[in-house]
C-alpha cells in the first residue's frame, strides 16, 4: 500500500508531456507500477478466491440465509446477480476492493501516527488528553465507541491533527467538468485541478496562529469553536467536500478515535533514549498520502499494572 501511495503521489513527465512518456521507461517508473499492480491484483485474486471458496462450503452444508455477509461477499454477490442494471465485472470488485483499501487504511492509521507526534511534542495536551480519556475509562483497558462519546479534548486533537497533517494534503485530483472564470483566471473544461488542503488548514487568513498545534482552537469559546471537516467549511476540507468527498469520513473519525482512545489509556509514552520531543523530525515523505518520512519510534510503559 505504501508503494501504490508512492505511485499515485509520484509526478509522471507523461501525465504532462504526453510525448514524453518513454522516459517512464528509462527512469524504472513502469516498472515499478507493473510490479505494484502484480502484487496487488494477485493479492486481490486470492481475497477473492477465499471467500468464493467460503460461500461453496456454507453452500454445501446446507448454509444459512442470515450468513454474516463482508464487503467482498457483497460485491461477489452484485458481481453474480447482475442486479445494477449495468454490466460489473471481476475487473470492477476488485477496483472498488481496492479503492476501499487504499482509501481507508493508510489515511486513518497515519491519523493515529500524526497525532502520536503532536502529542509527544507536546507533554502538557498529551497529559490533558489522557486525564480526560482516563478519567471517562474509569479503569475500564478496552474502550468502546459508546466511551468516546463525551471526550471532547480527544477529538478536538484529532480534528488539530488533520488540520495540521491532512493525511491527503492535495485530496484526490479531480477535472473541471466546464469552463469557469475563477476570480479574474480563466479555467477551460477537462482541466486537472489539485486542491491544496493542507496550504488552506495553515492560511493565517482563516487561522489564529496556524502552525501552532493548538487542540482547543477547536473547544468551546476557542477560536474555531464551530469550524468542522464534513465539508461546509472550506478552510477545513480534510474530506474534501460535495458529492464527491470522502464517502469514509464517519467511519474513519470512529476509527482513529477509538485508536487513539485506547493508546492514550492503556500506555504512558515517551521517546526512546530520552529524546528531546523538540527533535522529532515532523517531516512527510513523497505519496498521495501524507506518511510520516521516518518511522515514530516510541516507548508504551502499560499504565494499569
Ligand atoms: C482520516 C481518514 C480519512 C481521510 C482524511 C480521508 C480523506 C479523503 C479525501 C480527501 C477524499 C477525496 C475527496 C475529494 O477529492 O473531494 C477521499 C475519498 C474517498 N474516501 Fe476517504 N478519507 C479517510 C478515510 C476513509 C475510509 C475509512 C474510507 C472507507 C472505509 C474512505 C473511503 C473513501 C473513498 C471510497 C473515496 C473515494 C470517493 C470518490 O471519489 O468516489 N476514506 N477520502
Amino acid at each position: 500500500m505504501k508503494e501504490l501511495s508512492f505511485l499515485l503521489g509520484v509526478p509522471n513527465i507523461g501525465d504532462l508531456i504526453p510525448s514524453l512518456a518513454w522516459v517512464n521507461y528509462l527512469n524504472g517508473l513502469n516498472a515499478r507500477l507493473e510490479k505494484n499492480f502484480n502484487e496487488i491484483d494477485a493479492f486481490l485474486d486470492e481475497v477473492i478466491e477465499e471467500h468464493i471458496e467460503k460461500k461453496k462450503m456454507i453452500d454445501d452444508n446446507g448454509g444459512h440465509e442470515n450468513e454474516e455477509e463482508d464487503f467482498v461477499d457483497v460485491m461477489l454477490r452484485i458481481e453474480k446477480d447482475c442486479t445494477l442494471g449495468f454490466p460489473f465485472a471481476r475487473d470492477s470488485t476488485k477496483a472498488i476492493i481496492l479503492d476501499m483499501f487504499a482509501a481507508g487504511t493508510d489515511t486513518s492509521s497515519v491519523s493515529v501516527d500524526w497525532a502520536m507526534s503532536e502529542l509527544l511534542r507536546e507533554p502538557e495536551i498529551m497529559e490533558d488528553v489522557q486525564k480526560e480519556v482516563r478519567a471517562i475509562a474509569q479503569g475500564k483497558l478496552v474502550l468502546k465507541d459508546c466511551d468516546i462519546e463525551e471526550m471532547h479534548y480527544l477529538k478536538a486533537v484529532i480534528k488539530e491533527t488533520i488540520r495540521l497533517h491532512p493525511p491527503l494534503p492535495l485530496l484526490v485530483p479531480r477535472e473541471s467538468m466546464e469552463y469557469i472564470n475563477l476570480k479574474g483566471y480563466d479555467i477551460p473544461a477537462k482541466t486537472r485541478v489539485m486542491i491544496n488542503a493542507y496550504a488552506i488548514a495553515r492560511d493565517p487568513m482563516s487561522w489564529e496562529e496556524p502552525e501552532k498545534f493548538w487542540p482547543k482552537r477547536f473547544l468551546q469559546g476557542g477560536s474555531s469553536a464551530s469550524v468542522d471537516f464534513k465539508g461546509c467549511d472550506f478552510q477545513f476540507i480534510p474530506f474534501g467536500a460535495g458529492t464527491r468527498g470522502c464517502p469514509g469520513m464517519t467511519f474513519a473519525m470512529s476509527v482513529v478515535e477509538l485508536a487513539l482512545a485506547n493508546l492514550l489509556n492503556r500506555f504512558d509514552w515517551s521517546l526512546p533514549n530520552g529524546m528531546d520531543a523538540r527533535y522529532l523530525n515532523m517531516e512527510e515523505g513523497a505519496g498521495i498520502t501524507a506518511y510520516r518520512k521516518s518511522e515514530l519510534l516510541v516507548i508504551a510503559k502499560p499504565h494499569y499494572i
